[in-house]
């Protein structure tokens, strides 16, 4: 089929690109045009495993153009992808519906008799609807129909999730639309990919469930991390006896410093501020709990710092492991990382960050920040190491051969992924987020023995808004 696709970011993009892999003919459209000629030349604009290839594969088979032109976007071929971003609105929690309905306002009255909208944006509940009721302004009543298509890609693995997703939910007002969307996926369905077909509303709050449920796992397992912090018990030990109950399942169980990216905080934010204006704040109200346990993680590890160095980070150096979200990305929005260095440096501590990817894009978000192109550089002289983003790298450090680079050898493990016991025996003095070594044997191999911080049971009050 040919198809358009508006907006490409992470999720644009890939769609983009995927959708040509297997055999559609897309056109991908942003008014970035910066961003446009990257794509045009098969060069991705941010960092994403297996998307060069992917955009040079479908760039080369010519089923993939781009334009910064909407107009001929809306007029190439019959269903059009909007896939634009839907930010927290600053001073609110809601979203900004800003970008999706200037999309729909330039296109709307170039859309060929018959288009169908397919909206991938993460939206508050209702919007398709209105979307097209705004369409039927311009263009009057069954001439062009919204569909509702989410996207559950995660950044890091876009590639695979967008050409091997789990499921596809498709929201429909009819049933046409809906077999043009079962035609258009027919490739990825014949192989076994579960089809859900359903209404406009249920399709639009699938997508902001499964963020919130998955937000909420992670809260939970950091609220126990705190709960084992005062009990002195082990919060990766914890997680790994609950995982293997299969109804709970061991994956998105991993505490540390929490959640951030562009997608879990401000979906749970503006789902609650929707369901407010719904009627149904009270059923959503637990998610502000949500939101809070995964901000108290970051000023946890703000105050273990200060605690590590005395009371005090002024004037010390601070090693950053990490400034994405996560690893394999380069993106460094609402990232834990970045909040914590950013607060650090207002204490007076100095700071240099590391990231395998994120540091241009970091830099330019946080210019006050020094930046290290090279792990060993963050750590030369530091007083503490604070782990934040798990990118592989790190847990490939040798404890022992670092160990030299830095005055002090403190290690502030936010992730829990490091293999900490090494880091130990090497001498390092580790504390790790939601552990202690209370209930474990002594350890006896490294030339320091083992120096795991009991975290203190007082968590200190500090506000992080
Ligand atoms: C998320 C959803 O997973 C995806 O389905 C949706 O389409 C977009 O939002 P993404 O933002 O790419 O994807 O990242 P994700 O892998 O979900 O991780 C989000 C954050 O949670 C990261 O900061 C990650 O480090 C953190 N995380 C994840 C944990 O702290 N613990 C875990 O166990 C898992």
């Amino acid at each position: 089929m040919k198809i358009s696709v508006i907006g490409t970011g992470y999720l644009g993009a890939v769609h983009a690109a995927g959708m040509a892999s297997i055999g559609h003919d897309v056109l991908g459209a942003d008014i970035d045009a910066a961003k446009i000629a990257l794509l045009a030349g098969a060069r991705p604009p941010f960092f994403e495993p297996g998307l060069p290839e992917l955009l040079q594969s479908a760039t080369a088979s010519g089923r993939l153009a781009f334009t910064t032109s909407l107009r001929e976007a809306a007029t190439f071929g019959d269903l059009h992808f909007i896939c634009v971003g839907t930010p927290q609105i600053v001073g609110s929690d809601a979203a900004d519906m800003r970008f999706v309905n200037a999309v729909i306002d330039e296109m709307a009255p170039h859309l060929k008799p018959g288009s169908l909208i397919v909206g991938k944006s993460t939206v508050p509940v209702g919007t398709a609807a209105a979307l097209q009721r705004r369409i039927d302004a311009v263009r009057g009543p069954n001439v062009i129909e919204v569909a509702w298509n989410p996207e559950f890609l995660r950044e890091g693995f876009a590639v695979q999730d967008t050409l091997h997703p789990d499921r596809i939910v498709v929201g429909t007002a009819g049933t046409a639309a809906r077999e043009t969307l079962e035609q258009f996926y027919s490739s990825l369905i014949a192989q076994g990919i579960p089809f859900i077909a359903t209404d406009l509303p249920t399709a639009e709050l699938v997508k902001v469930a499964a963020n919130s449920f998955l937000a909420t796992k992670i809260s939970f397992i950091n609220a126990m991390a705190e709960v084992c912090e005062s009990a002195g018990a082990d919060v990766t030990t914890l997680a790994t006896a609950i995982g293997h109950d299969t109804r709970i399942g061991s994956r998105f169980l991993r505490s540390g410093v929490g959640f951030g990216g562009g997608c879990l905080g401000k979906d749970i934010r503006a789902f609650r501020a929707r369901g407010e204006e719904l009627g149904a704040g009270a059923a959503l109200g637990f998610l502000a709990e949500v939101d809070s346990v995964n901000m108290r993680r970051r000023v946890r590890v703000i105050d273990l710092a200060r605690g590590l160095l005395d009371g005090s980070v002024a004037g010390r150096r601070i090693a950053i492991l990490g400034a994405a979200f996560k690893p394999n990305s380069d993106d460094i929005r609402d990232s834990p990382a970045m909040w914590v260095a950013r607060r650090l440096h207002e204490l007076g501590a100095r700071v240099t960050v590391h990231d395998p990817e994120a540091i241009d894009n970091a830099q330019a978000y946080a210019p006050e920040l020094t930046y290290a192109r090279e792990v060993e550089t963050a750590l030369e002289g530091s007083h503490l190491t604070i782990h934040l983003t798990e990118w592989d790298q790190y847990a490939e450090l040798d404890p022992t051969a670092v160990m030299r680079l830095v005055d002090l050898p403190n290690l502030l493990e936010a992730r829990n992924c490091l293999d900490v016991e090494s880091w130990a025996a090497a001498g390092w003095h580790v504390t790790a987020l939601g552990r202690s070594l209370k209930n474990r044997p002594p350890h006896q191999s490294g030339p320091g023995g083992l120096s795991m911080t009991t975290i203190p049971t007082q968590i200190r009050g500090e506000q992080y808004a």
